[in-house]
């Protein structure tokens, strides 16, 4: 099944071609969508040789030869220097540069800017608001920041994400031309749950600290336990939204003086 996200993009894509295609920062969910569309070549980037090693393996039958999975970092200019796709997708890649090359994101759509020919498509979480509505946010946002805490205990940069206001005013400012913003809420369920706490108690066995390692393992047990109770007693409510925008090259007027015509 299609992603909403996708389709959406999908939608705004029209009958156009996909050509060649960039995933600026790629994962299995956006490679599994890439696969399936009808592209001339497509590069996919990582910032980490783990990922990319272990994509190559799990596509290694939709890898046609004029397809790569490259891993690098966009900080570095070298990287896919020269090369130009028809469409770049940047998939919740803006809100993990924090991991990769903090204090990056300001300058990461000028870094893609030249690499795009005709459409960038970027996708984003929006910051979780600071309170919660209901008791399912409740839970959920105190499952993100004792996640964010755990990482951040763990020696790790959490992600950073950012609204689309913020996205909008850079994409602005790095010489493109926006097209499409569309917000989706989000419907978080219990993998949400399972997977953010696992990531949180993935972190403990780095920290020096024991009995404080042993003090989050049990704070985390008896959140997974809460959140899970809630979600059967009332079901998943909205919360947080991602956001998606269309952007193109803006085009380039030089100056034109008219000789002589006074
Ligand atoms: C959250 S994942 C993207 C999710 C992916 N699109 C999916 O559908 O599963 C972020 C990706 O961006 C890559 N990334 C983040 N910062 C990067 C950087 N500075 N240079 C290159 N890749 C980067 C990460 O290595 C990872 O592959």
């Amino acid at each position: 099944m299609t992603d909403t996200l996708f389709s959406y993009i999908e939608r705004l894509h029209g009958g156009a071609e996909w050509g060649t295609l960039l995933d600026a920062g790629t994962g299995q969910k956006s490679l599994d969508w890439i696969t399936s569309l009808d592209t001339r070549s497509w590069t996919a980037v990582t910032g980490e040789a783990a990922v990319a090693e272990r994509l190559t393996t799990e596509f290694e039958k939709q890898i046609r030869p004029r397809d790569r999975i490259v891993s690098g970092n966009w900080t570095d200019p070298a990287l896919l220097y020269g090369d130009r796709f028809d469409v770049v997708l940047a998939d919740y890649l803006l809100g993990a540069i924090a991991g990769f090359a903090p204090y990056f994101q300001d300058r990461l759509f000028t870094r893609l800017r030249p690499l795009v020919g005709s459409s960038l498509y970027a996708i984003g979480l929006a910051p979780y608001p600071q309170n919660a509505e209901n008791p399912w946010a409740e839970v959920l946002l105190e499952i993100v920041r004792l996640r964010d805490a755990c990482i951040l205990l763990g020696g790790r940069r959490p992600y950073r994400e950012y609204p689309a206001d913020w996205v909008l005013r850079s994409l602005e400012g790095s010489g493109f031309v926006v097209e499409e913003v569309e917000k989706f809420p989000i419907r978080y369920g219990t993998r949400f749950v399972q997977e953010q706490l696992n990531a949180a108690g993935s972190v403990l066995p780095r920290l020096a600290d024991r009995a404080l390692a042993q003090q989050l393992e049990y704070a985390i047990a008896e959140l997974r336990d809460r959140a899970l109770s809630c979600h059967a007693a009332m079901g998943s409510q909205p919360f947080g939204e991602d956001w998606i925008v269309l952007a193109r090259p803006k085009i380039q007027h030089d100056h034109a003086y008219i000789q002589g015509d006074t």
